[in-house]
């Protein structure tokens, strides 16, 4: 009987403070009527000045443990996708473990947007392969610690939050076909340049605003918008499945003009396409598991609905899973 790897658990965090678009008209030169139309963002959390990565990472997954019903002594793994480290090291995944008082192995992917469904791939592949039983899988970033606040290209575009799914092996279908992709020559078009081994800070290139995240927006549109719809039909093919068999598109929450154009493009009709980018921004690693704990939250997945996961970001990388899901809702009978 093949063996599949299925969400038993989802739980997210978002961090209290909020910045609105009013509040960015005072910071840069701006307005409301530009972000939404442009982006379709409205407003975006900010991690508290106390709060980093790992713990914006740590409340979401105890929140999926909780979920899940799993104990701390039965997860086997931790993987954390993130681009904003506490730290370049330890692993983040290692800060939040503690912060969990977990005691497994721990370790963090950077694959920047797509690194949820990077992680995703080497949970399903461990659980699939028979090394581990339990994997908690984290997307958490704070990306707004690298966003230059005096550049409005990038300053409205991001927020801070985390979500988490926990997996298991178990004998239905649950996460199918997984594709992923990366393309290093992209590298340019989205990258913090300094405050690593090729740039290490320096009081110039800090004063240069080279430790904060640049971005040619308008190439990474044009990339997204080839790539999304291109991966998501991969994937389908891949889990042997067409579109018409989607419940729910859930894509990476980057731009709602984005969005559009790749459902359009699919063919998928707006209503079945998840979008929160107005409440939330760009949250990188962790739109996707926010968006899954909203869905599941708000009692809008059933049992047996499938849907497809996709992704892209720096690097460049993109990703798309196909998935069906199999956590009845806690407060209904499936
Ligand atoms: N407010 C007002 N005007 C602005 C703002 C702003 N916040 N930002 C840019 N503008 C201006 C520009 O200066 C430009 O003015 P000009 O014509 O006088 O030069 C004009 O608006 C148009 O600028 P464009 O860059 O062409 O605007 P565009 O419609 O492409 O939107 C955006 C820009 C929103 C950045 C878009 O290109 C985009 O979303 N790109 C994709 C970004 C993305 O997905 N990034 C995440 C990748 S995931 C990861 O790994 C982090």
């Amino acid at each position: 009987m093949p063996m599949y790897a299925h969400i038993v658990g989802v739980g997210s965090y978002l961090p209290e403070r909020i910045l609105s678009n009013t509040d960015l008209e005072r910071m840069v030169d701006t307005n409301d009527e530009w972000i939404v139309s442009r982006t379709g963002i409205q407003e975006r959390h900010l991690a508290a000045d106390d709060e980093a990565t790992s713990d914006l990472a740590a409340l979401a997954g105890e929140r999926a443990l909780v979920s899940s019903g799993i104990s701390k002594a039965d997860v086997d793994l931790i993987i954390v996708a993130t681009s904003t480290p506490d730290m370049l090291f330890p692993s983040t995944a290692c800060l939040a473990q503690k912060k969990m008082g977990l005691t497994c192995p721990a370790y963090d992917i950077n694959a920047a947007c797509t690194g949820f469904v990077y992680a995703l791939q080497a949970a399903v592949a461990s659980i699939e392969s028979g090394r581990t039983r339990t994997v908690l899988v984290i997307g958490a970033d704070a990306l707004t610690r690298y966003v230059d606040f005096t550049d409005r290209g990038t300053c409205v575009l991001f927020g801070d939050g985390a979500g988490a799914v926990v997996l298991q092996a178990g004998a239905e279908p649950g996460v199918r076909g997984i594709v992923l992709g990366a393309d290093g020559s992209g590298a340019d078009m989205l990258k913090v340049p300094a405050g690593g081994s090729a740039a290490p800070a320096t009081v110039e290139r800090i004063e240069a605003h080279d430790h904060y995240l640049k971005m040619s927006g308008n190439e990474v549109f044009k990339f997204a918008v080839r790539v999304v719809p291109r991966v998501t039909t991969e994937a389908l093919e891949a889990s042997g499945m067409s579109i018409e068999e989607l419940d729910w598109l859930v894509p990476h929450q980057a731009n709602q003009r984005i969005i559009d154009a790749a459902a359009e493009r699919l063919g998928m009709p707006s209503e079945r396409v998840f979008s929160n980018i107005a409440r939330t921004g760009n949250t990188s690693a962790a739109t996707i598991p926010l968006a899954l704990d909203e869905l599941y939250t708000s009692g809008r997945l059933a049992v047996g609905n499938t849907m497809a996961l996709v992704a892209f970001g720096a690097g460049l990388t993109w990703g798309a899973a196909v998935i069906t899901w199999t956590l009845p809702h806690a407060n209904k009978e499936d």
